[in-house]
């Protein structure tokens, strides 16, 4: 179908406008109307135009079990509930350098090496780039066809001429419509870029990649516009510096959310790290300030460490700095502390940290950041001074500790590294009554 007149939209109100304009007349937000390609001439109102099909009962619809497409990679195939689907569309999103086109293209090796079709069009690194990364590859990522490309219309015809069983497009953000006039990655264009390759690949029944950059902010870019789009939305989360990358699933129609893969970027590519909590256990100080977490990632335990540091401060208002775990989680914590715990932080910097790089987003997490920062802010090692504690909970706002999700799961495993006992909520009902079998008696109650 030609397209010839584009409108735009706001995102906000839907009101249409023919030019684009900073705010929009209908809502008055700025920056919202996004530009998109006109509808042919559809009636609007009146007799509808298009022809009655028969609704078919939910029972006789014909639903064959397609054999998945494995990349090889455990973690991967695991995230995406047991390997891609054909036809389908994943969605992978991560911030620059988190190793999205290291991922891809060891999962298009592994495929290839499987005697798959594969294709890797790349909108962001010339072919001879792609090339220097695959030879550091294990497995066959050199035998992966590829093609730099950033024209929406070349790549898809390429992929309609080829046929690959499987693709990546790295990323969504450098492929171009040209019948749309706004820059590559705008949110017209990643919309307008996204529905038509879905539409390619549902009707050939390519198994496609698609990698999309994550904003400051950790949205995907083009707000949420691919989200219900595609099939799949994975999330390749971590800092660039550190080692470990975990990759979780947000959205999956073939398989649960519930799951999370680790992984270690290494000189050969991404190791997948299977034993990720016998490494944080490993690594964990023995110091004041340090307590283990028994998190859950999905459906898997993982045990990680939680540093705190109560420093005295020169500022007004003190820092507070978080990293792996909300903000103002944070706060909440030391308020709790304060106020039910006698551990007051009031004008001291604090700094709390989820080793490696991991990011905990569960209230689970709230007593091992308590126990850190008291352990810290007492000079008190947690526990017997030999193993690290370890701990979960959710601290609620009058001092109680909260149950959360799979406390067997998560107590097994602290078990099985040794980690016993653990404090949770079964063991203590308030976080005073943590503290004090985590830390001992407070330093007045000893005194005295
Ligand atoms: P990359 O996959 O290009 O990240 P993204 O596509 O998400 O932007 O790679 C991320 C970083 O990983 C890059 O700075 C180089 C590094 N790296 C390794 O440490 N080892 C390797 O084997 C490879 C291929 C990359
Ligand atoms: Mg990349």
């Amino acid at each position: 179908m030609a397209r010839t007149a584009t409108r735009f939209v706001c995102g906000q109100c839907g009101h249409d406008s023919a030019k684009w304009m900073g705010q929009c007349p209908g809502c008055g937000e700025w920056n919202t109307l996004a530009e998109e390609a006109a509808p042919g001439p559809a009636s609007r109102g009146g007799a509808p135009r298009g022809r009655a099909v028969r609704p078919v009962a939910l029972a006789d619809v014909a639903a064959p079990r397609i054999p998945r497409l494995r990349t090889g990679i455990g973690e991967l195939d695991r995230v995406l509930g047991g390997g891609l689907v054909p036809g389908s569309l994943v969605l992978l999103g991560g911030s620059p350098g988190i190793g999205k086109s290291t991922l891809t293209s060891m999962a298009l090796g592994n495929l290839a090496g499987a005697g798959r079709r594969t294709l890797y069009v790349s909108g962001e690194e010339s072919a001879a780039q792609i090339k220097l990364r695959a030879e550091r590859l294990p497995g066959a990522a050199l035998q992966v066809p590829v093609v730099a490309e950033t024209d929406l219309d070349t790549v898809l015809a390429t992929l309609e001429a080829e046929r690959p069983e499987v693709c990546v497009i790295d990323s969504v953000q450098t492929l171009h419509a040209a019948e749309l006039s706004g820059a590559a990655g705008s949110v017209g264009q990643v919309r307008e870029v996204a529905d038509r390759i879905t539409r390619l690949a549902k009707a050939r029944g390519i198994a496609v990649l698609l990698v999309g950059h994550v904003t400051k902010e950790g949205a995907l870019a083009g707000p949420r516009v691919l989200e219900h789009l595609v099939d799949c939305v994975l999330q390749f989360e971590g800092e660039r510096e550190r080692t470990y990358r975990t990759l979780r699933a947000l959205k999956n129609r073939f398989g649960s959310t519930n799951e999370a893969g680790v992984f270690e970027m290494a000189g050969g590519g991404l190791v997948e790290v299977a034993d990720a909590s016998a490494r944080f256990v490993g690594e964990a100080t023995r110091a004041p300030g340090s307590v283990v977490l028994a998190a859950m990632e999905g459906s898997r335990p993982l045990l990680v460490e939680v540093q705190a540091l109560v420093s005295p401060s020169e500022l007004v208002p003190p820092r507070r700095v978080a990293n792996g775990i909300d903000r103002n989680r944070l706060a909440l914590v030391l308020a709790v502390l304060g106020r039910h715990a006698g551990v007051g932080v009031g004008s001291a910097d604090v700094f709390v940290n989820v080793a490696g790089g991991v990011r905990v987003d569960e209230p689970g997490a709230d007593l091992a950041v308590a126990l850190a920062v008291a352990s810290a802010a007492r000079g008190v090692v947690a526990g017997d001074g030999e193993r690290p504690i370890a701990c979960f909970g959710e601290l609620g706002l009058s001092g109680e500790l909260r149950s959360v999700a799979h406390p067997d799961r998560r107590a097994a495993e602290a078990r099985k590294f040794g980690l016993a006992p653990l404090v949770s909520p079964d063991s203590a009902p308030t976080v005073r009554a943590a503290l004090k079998a985590a830390l001992g008696a407070p330093p007045r109650a000893r005194a005295a």
